[in-house]
């Protein structure tokens, strides 16, 4: 794993905002009860500022623990919402960041999230943060190695989400698929634009793989998803 260190082009989108994002989310947080849950358990009601302080003091420490950028966060939050994911797995919780993004989006789908982490003192970190959130409804965490939780993990989820060790995605994929990931499911690797030499195996198979679209993009011009999407039939 790589130690994230801040480029120019960070401090770039920093200043300017992302003037090349997706969307201009920069100060969006989402609303308490943004819609009905679709079943599940019901969304809570929560205080925006409280929402908005905690994520400002976990995006200001995400060099420090590796977390997605914000915008990345946005994104995921977004894709959530837009397949209507219910079942959702996250590789790679470090302290929650983005866990609370699609937290907060599945309290609009009714739907839950799994998240793994190896490391003790980021589990309890991310415990503590999404309990913060108003989020221990929804996401479940789990310490251990995911290589080997995955195993254990019944599924199928619709929404996969891979930001663990970037050498082990080979391994997650094969673990995963086909029985874990549900056709129309979607698969999501950060980092495949800035750490495509460590994916390189996995960037191949899936870009070529019969079953799945696959697009890569960047909402920051720098970090990079892989986003594939698993034919129906
Ligand atoms: C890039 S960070 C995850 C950031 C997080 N998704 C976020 O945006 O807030 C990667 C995390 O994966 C964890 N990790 C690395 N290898 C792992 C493994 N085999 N199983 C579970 N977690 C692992 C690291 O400890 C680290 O906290």
């Amino acid at each position: 794993m790589k130690i994230r260190q801040p480029s120019s082009r960070r401090e770039f989108l920093k200043t300017t905002g992302g003037a090349l994002g997706l969307f201009g989310m920069t100060t969006h947080v989402p609303s308490s009860n943004a819609g009905a849950a679709e079943g599940g358990p019901p969304p809570v009601k929560r205080d925006r500022a409280q929402l908005n302080r905690l994520l400002d003091q976990m995006d200001a420490k995400g060099y420090q623990f590796w977390s997605v950028p914000r915008k990345d966060g946005e994104f995921l939050h977004f894709m959530v919402k837009a397949i209507r994911a219910r079942n959702v797995l996250e590789l790679g919780t470090s302290h929650g960041f983005s866990a609370i993004w699609m937290g907060l989006a599945l309290e609009e789908t009714g739907g839950r999230l799994t998240t793994i982490e190896i490391d003790k003192e980021r589990y309890d970190l991310a415990r503590r943060h999404v309990s913060e959130a108003g989020l221990s409804h929804r996401i479940t965490l789990i310490k251990g190695d995911a290589h080997m939780e995955v195993l254990k993990i019944e599924g199928p989820f619709d929404f996969v989400f891979f930001d663990a060790d970037k050498e082990g995605q080979l391994d997650y994929f094969n673990k995963l698929y086909p029985k874990k990931l549900v056709p129309g499911g979607i698969l999501l690797v950060h980092n495949a634009i800035r750490q495509a030499s460590s994916m390189k195996d996995y960037l191949e198979m899936i870009r070529k793989h019969p079953d799945f679209d696959t697009v890569t993009l960047s909402v920051t011009m720098d970090d990079g998803f892989c986003l594939s999407y698993r034919h129906r039939v």
